[in-house]
């Protein structure tokens, strides 16, 4: 596995390979790799002949006081869980060659990032579709792939894709969970043993929701209550939202079909912020 640290040479490794006739798919990361992202990496093995990796802490999408300078960070760690799947290229620039210069350009991605994360983060889609138009720039891949956990974000950047025609096919992959059904997240590293259970709440309000689903209850407001109750049970929760939305469109529903999808983010005792999210007809 190679590590390259500036865009130009990354660029001119994508395109040797392509005049190979080779694909490249990209898996765009923040880092301290866990078995999502390794997930994410074996799909694009799958699907492509090259895997390229980037892993880049981008400081344009964390809001003021939210948590850049103490995000989790591992290169050597990192590195080494990269070489053990099939990854050609770790790209880890620094963020001076990223950012140069100050941005004055950025990609705006609007009305789907009103609401939900997009709502409690200010100015955090307009950061990571920035930041992945760049990579796009720079890679050139033929592929990437994102997870399904970021729901929101996938949305944002398939839109992104489409709105600015860029020759890249999006593979979304599916929640990766622990035994338990904890999402997996490289912020769950800020949870100690005391808000473990706390954390279950996202998964089992999903699982309560589904089960009354299946008994044949369809409306969102008493599906909502039941989601808020099963998540507020739990000691040190703040419910940041727990929305009923059509996976397509992103816009709140009042009845559940196929197509909804249940979103949740949660604060557990103040330390980190979870995502999770699922279908309801599963
Ligand atoms: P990061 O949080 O490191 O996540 C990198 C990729 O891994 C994202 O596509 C995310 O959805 C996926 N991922 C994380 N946890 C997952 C899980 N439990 N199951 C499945 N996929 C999971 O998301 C980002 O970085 C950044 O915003 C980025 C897109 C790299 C732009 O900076």
């Amino acid at each position: 596995m190679e590590i390259i640290k500036t865009a130009a040479e990354m660029t001119a490794w994508t395109r040797q390979r392509r005049l190979r006739g080779e694909k490249v798919c990209l898996v765009p990361t923040m880092g301290y790799f866990h078995e999502g992202h390794l997930s994410l990496m074996r799909l694009a093995a799958e699907r492509a002949d090259q895997v390229v990796v980037s892993l880049f802490v981008n400081p344009i999408q964390f809001g003021p006081g939210e948590d850049f300078a103490s995000y989790p960070r591992d290169f050597e760690r990192d590195a080494e869980a990269a070489r053990k799947e099939k990854v050609a290229v770790l790209f880890a620039p620094e963020v001076e060659e990223m950012y140069p210069r100050p941005i004055l350009t950025t990609v705006e991605v609007k009305q789907l990032t009103d609401g939900l994360c997009g709502a409690s983060r200010p100015g955090h889609f307009t950061g990571v579709a920035t930041v992945v138009s760049k990579l796009f720039h720079i890679v050139e891949p033929d592929s990437a792939v994102f997870g399904e956990k970021d729901f929101q974000q996938l949305a944002v950047i398939r839109r992104m894709v489409e709105d600015l025609n860029m020759k890249v096919e999006i593979i979304g992959h599916p929640i990766v969970r622990e035994r338990d059904g904890l999402a997996l997240s490289s912020r769950n590293t800020y949870l100690g043993e005391e808000d473990r259970d706390s954390a279950l709440c996202l998964v089992r309000a999903l699982k309560a929701v589904r089960a009354e689903v299946v008994k044949g209850i369809a409306a969102v407001s008493e599906l909502k209550q039941l989601a808020n109750e099963c998540i507020n049970k739990h000691p040190g929760t703040e419910i940041d939202y727990a929305d009923f939305i059509d996976c397509g469109t992103l816009e709140p529903v009042s009845e559940v079909n196929r197509q909804t999808l249940l979103v949740m983010a949660v604060k557990i005792n103040n330390k980190v912020r979870l995502l999770d999210n699922g279908l309801v007809m599963h």
